[in-house]
C-alpha cells in the first residue's frame, strides 16, 4: 500500500510482515516463551485512563523535550535494535536519516548490521548525535576496541549499557525458522554477521558476559570520556532503580535508566515498564529527581507515550516500530512512523488540556485499574 495509507503503527506492522523475509520476521517479531510480557507491555497501557481538563487554551502545543541535555522535538527515541538490514537495505542508516529529519535520538545497537563509524559518517546525518548501546563481552578487549572506535568518531553522546539479557531469552519462533536452514551467525565485535543454524537471537549473544556487576561501571567509565552520560538499560525493579540513583549516580557513573524488558525478549512474565514506573513512584520517588528515567516496550500510540510521561518517564523508546516502518518504505516509513506518533501525542496533549510535556503529571491519569493488577 501507499505510504499515505498508513494511518497507525499497526498498519506498518502488517505491511512489514508481508515484506520481511520469514527469518527476519521471526527474529523481529519473536519474544521469549509464551510472549506474555511482549503482549502485556502494550495491553497494560489500556489499564491507565486519561483525565482531560476543560477550558484550556490548546491552540498551540509543544512536544519539545530533552534527553541527557540534548534537545529533541519529541519525548521519543529509537531504542537499540540489532540487524536493521533484515528489514531494508538502508538498515540503521535509514533509521538514522529519519531520526535526523524528525529530531529525535537513535540508540545504535552493539549488534547493528552496520558499523557505528559508517552510520555516523553518512553526510546526511552530519549534525546528529547518537547514543551507543553496549553488550559487554566476555573478552573485554573486544568491548574496549568497539568503544574506542565509537568514541573516536566524536558523534556518540551517551552510552547505553544493556543489562536485562545476560543470557538470551528462549525465542522459539526465531529458533524454528533458523532450524529450517542455515541462516545466521555471531557478533564479531560491533558488527553482526549472518550464517549458522541456531536462532539469530541466540547466535548474536555468543560471547556476551553473564557476570557483570555494579562495580564494572568503573571499568566502563575508564573506556569513555569522563563526562559522557551512562544509561543503564533493562532495569525492572524499584530496588535496582534506587541503587542506581542513590549509589551510582552520585559517583557520576549513572545518568539515566531505561526501564525495559527488552520488548519481552529476555525474561518472559516479567512486569511491563509502566508497572515499574508505578513501583518507583510508590517506593522510591527520589529516583526521578536524581536521574532521568525512560521506558520502552509496547508503544503503539501517542497516548501510550503520554501515559508513560504522566507517570514519570522523561522519554519513551520504540523498538520494533522503527524496524516495521523501515521494512516496507525505507527511511520514509520510519519518518512517517515518527510523524504519526507526533500527531497522536499532540492530539492527546491538546485533548488533555496541556501545552507542554513538562505539564504532564499523575493528575492526568487514573491508574486505579493498574494499581489493582
Ligand atoms: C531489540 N532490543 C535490543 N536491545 C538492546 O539493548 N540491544 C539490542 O541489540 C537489541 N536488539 C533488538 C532487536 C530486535 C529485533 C528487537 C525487537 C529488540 C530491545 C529494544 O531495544 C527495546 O527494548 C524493545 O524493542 C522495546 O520493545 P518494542 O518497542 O519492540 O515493543
Amino acid at each position: 500500500p501507499a505510504l499515505d495509507a498508513m494511518l497507525n503503527l499497526d498498519d506498518f506492522e502488517k505491511t512489514a510482515q508481508k515484506v520481511i523475509s520469514a527469518k527476519g520476521w521471526a527474529y523481529y517479531y519473536s519474544a521469549s516463551d509464551d510472549l506474555v510480557t511482549k503482549v502485556y507491555n502494550n495491553e497494560v497501557y489500556r489499564k491507565v485512563l486519561l483525565r482531560p481538563r476543560i477550558f484550556k487554551d490548546v491552540e498551540t502545543v509543544s512536544t519539545v523535550s530533552k534527553i541527557q541535555g540534548l534537545v529533541t522535538t519529541l519525548p521519543l527515541f529509537v531504542s537499540p535494535a540489532a540487524m536493521a538490514r533484515l528489514a531494508h537495505p538502508s538498515g540503521e542508516k535509514g533509521i538514522a536519516h529519519a531520526c535526523g529529519s524528525e529530531g529525535i535520538v537513535q540508540m545504535i545497537s552493539n549488534n547493528a548490521s552496520m558499523k557505528f563509524e559508517d552510520i555516523v559518517s553518512d553526510p546526511i546525518v552530519s549534525t546528529q548525535k547518537f547514543f551507543y548501546q553496549l553488550y559487554v563481552q566476555n573478552d573485554r578487549k573486544i568491548s574496549e576496541n568497539v568503544l574506542s572506535k565509537v568514541i573516536a568518531t566524536g558523534r556518540c553522546h551517551a552510552i547505553v549499557l544493556t543489562l536485562d539479557a545476560p543470557t538470551p531469552g528462549k525465542r522459539e519462533a526465531d529458533e524454528r525458522v533458523a532450524n529450517d536452514g542455515k541462516t545466521f551467525s555471531e557478533n564479531s565485535g560491533g558488527i553482526a554477521k549472518t550464517e549458522t543454524s541456531e536462532g539469530l537471537g541466540r547466535a548474536l549473544f555468543a560471547g556476551t558476559s553473564a557476570r557483570l556487576l555494579w562495580d564494572d561501571l568503573h571499568w566502563l567509565r575508564k573506556q569513555i570520556p569522563a563526562d559522557m552520560p551512562i544509561i543503564l538499560k533493562g532495569l525492572q525493579t524499584y530496588e535496582d532503580a534506587l541503587i542506581a540513583a542513590t549509589q551510582w549516580a552520585p559517583k557520576g557513573l549513572v545518568h539515566g535508566i531505561l526501564l525495559s524488558n527488552h520488548g519481552g525478549r529476555a525474561m518472559d512474565q516479567s512486569q511491563p515498564p509502566l508497572m515499574i514506573l508505578q513501583e518507583i513512584r510508590k517506593y522510591a520517588p527520589e529516583v526521578f529527581s536524581s536521574i532521568e528515567v525512560y521506558v520502552d516496550g509496547g508503544i503503539r500510540r501517542g497516548t501510550d507515550v503520554v501515559k508513560a510521561l504522566c507517570l514519570g518517564a522523561k522519554q519513551v523508546g520504540i523498538g520494533r516500530a522503527a524496524l516495521y516502518g523501515l521494512a516496507g518504505y525505507g527511511e520514509q516509513g520510519v519518518q512517517r512512523t515518527i510523524q504519526i506518533l507526533r500527531e497522536e501525542i499532540e492530539t492527546c496533549m491538546r485533548l488533555l488540556g496541556v501545552n507542554s510535556v513538562e505539564e504532564l503529571g499523575p493528575q492526568h491519569v487514573n491508574t486505579r485499574q493498574l494499581d489493582n493488577l
